[in-house]
């Protein structure tokens, strides 16, 4: 009965269409769109994480991680083009997969929004105060510049050594919130500027590391191996790929902006693989650049990034001078630094400080976006998503998911944080490259504007190269996913299941929505 409980795409399309965004984003700014999404804490900051985990061989790791986004973004790009409004794979699954398993993906998606924007505040703490530093000397009490290190092997460990509370993450993850609030958005001009400076960023690292590559830093390849130890460690090459699959999340946000695109079905797919096919070709350059240049200088082998035993070596090494680059809270920065381009390093640093938190306000903003739907569909309670008279902004529904962003930043470290987020995004892209197959098979006559190529190569490729992705996360990431899908699933039945609107029998435009929708992201600041 339970899966049963669909709603018509039909329906879908209809709701979508009575209360349409005006249609005014095309290829280009999607694709600008996704690349703002998708640089970020990744490739600025996680570099160093991938490169403890997997030495030189991250190269693979950033290669496996963006091949598993390529099938993804195919099958994103079928279901975004035939189903073009907002929820993204939340709204899919409930079309094709019903009410619970819909649940359960718009819950796994606070994960990947939320956790996300918490990771990415932390990536921005880390270069703000290396910049800082760079600038004035000055720098915070260590108390207040980081989370404390926690480890997951026998037990929960905490650890206050190397920090208490990251106070620059939660003060931009709480200021981020307040903009949001009170209706700031970035308007595709805004974005593309922004885009434009992580490029020049990315660019100049290329430019100035790829040069003085030197083939003795590619050796050992593989420290870790492929596995590290086997035994699902989220070590070797495919456990780095497994964290670096981070770096190029956020192209998904391309199909939430479908119910604003023109002619969306052929502009998001073209949004989506273009801007992951930019990002991949940028990533590969840079991770060979940075090792090249400096070498991937693992701590002691075997050690999780972020772990007490990590930052107790990475303390020691810094005692005694030495600063590799699997330790440093700002990678690319520290690496042209490393290579005598200080002040270049500090504009990339700089760069970082300024994009970082349209990538916070992004997520965040997804985030909201789904609370939104979802308290549309009537799964949470409508009072949560009430839009602000005056800001014309799901207020609350920000400031509760603000604060729970907030927390998370100040207490753990952006790895284990984005490995999080990791788990619920991989559930997210596993389901919805179901959904496609599902729909091949349910609905073949509907008109797909986009058709996935090889459907039955590439869509089973995306289930299982997600699949395989999720069982590489470090224990506890994974572990994260069915406890945070048991609470979520008392919360359904407890509330969802009665009040939906499929359950009482609404089940579009007719009946609902009932709330206006709040302001479209990309229509610029609100007066
Ligand atoms: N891909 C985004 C980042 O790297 C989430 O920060």
């Amino acid at each position: 009965m339970l899966f049963q409980r669909v709603k018509p795409l039909d329906k879908i399309l209809e709701t979508a269409e009575k209360h349409a965004l005006t249609r005014q984003l095309g290829a280009l700014q999607l694709t600008l769109l996704g690349i703002g999404a998708i640089i970020g804490t990744g490739i600025f900051v996680l570099t160093a994480a991938a490169a403890q985990k997997a030495g030189p061989g991250m190269m693979w790791s950033f290669v496996i991680a963006g091949a598993v986004c390529a099938v993804a973004a195919l099958c994103y790009a079928e279901i975004a083009s035939m189903v073009p409004v907002s929820g993204s794979a939340y709204t899919y699954t409930y079309a094709v997969m019903g009410e619970l398993l819909a649940w359960t993906v718009g819950w796994a998606l606070i994960l990947e929004y939320a956790v996300a924007a918490s990771a990415v505040s932390v990536g921005w703490s880390g270069y703000f105060m290396g910049l800082v530093k760079s600038a004035t000397g000055f720098e915070l009490p260590t108390a207040l510049a980081a989370g404390p290190a926690w480890s997951f092997t026998g037990g929960i460990g905490v650890d206050f050594t190397h920090g208490v509370f990251n106070l620059p993450a939660v003060i931009i993850a709480l200021a981020v919130t307040g903009l949001l609030m009170i209706g700031t958005t970035e308007s595709a001009r805004v974005n593309a500027v922004l885009v434009t400076i992580k490029i020049i960023a990315l660019t100049a690292f290329i430019a100035l590391t790829v040069p003085v590559i030197d083939g003795a830093h590619f050796e050992p390849f593989a420290p870790n191996g492929w596995f590290g130890n086997g035994n699902g460690s989220g070590l070797g090459i495919v456990g780095a790929a497994a964290s670096i699959f981070f770096a190029y999340v956020g192209f998904d946000a391309v199909s939430t902006a479908a119910e604003e695109t023109k002619n969306p079905q052929r502009n998001i797919p073209i949004g989506l693989l273009a801007s992951l096919g930019v990002c991949t070709v940028f990533y590969l350059l840079v991770s060979a650049g940075a090792i090249g240049a400096i070498g991937a200088q693992p701590t002691a082998l075997g050690v999780q990034p972020g772990s007490p035993e990590f930052m107790a070596q990475c303390q020691a090494l810094a005692t005694a001078g030495t600063q590799p680059l699997v330790c440093s809270n700002e990678a690319l920065a520290h690496v042209l630094r490393m290579i005598n381009y200080d002040r270049v390093g500090d504009m990339v640093g700089l760069a970082a400080n300024l994009a970082l938190p349209s990538v916070i306000l992004m997520m965040l903003y997804g985030q909201t976006r789904i609370f939104f739907v979802m308290a549309r569909d009537g799964l949470l309670p409508e009072k949560l998503a009430d839009v602000h008279p005056k800001w014309k902004t799901p207020h609350k529904v920000t400031l509760i998911t603000g604060i729970f962003v907030a927390i998370a930043a100040a207490l753990f470290p952006v790895g284990q944080l984005a490995d999080i987020s990791n788990s619920g995004t991989l559930f997210a892209f596993f389901m919805v490259a179901l959904a496609v197959l599902m729909l091949r098979i349910k609905d073949p006559n509907r008109a797909r504007p986009f058709r996935t190529p090889m459907v039955w190569v590439v869509a089973p490729l995306a289930v299982i190269g997600t699949v395989f992705l999720f069982f590489n996360l470090p224990f506890e990431a994974k572990m994260v996913l069915p406890v945070w899908g048991a609470i979520g699933l008392v919360v359904y039945f407890l509330y969802g299941y009665r009040k939906s609107d499929l359950a009482r029998g609404i089940t579009g435009p007719e009946g609902g929505p009932r709330m206006k929708d709040p302001p479209s992201f990309h229509e610029g600041p609100h007066a």
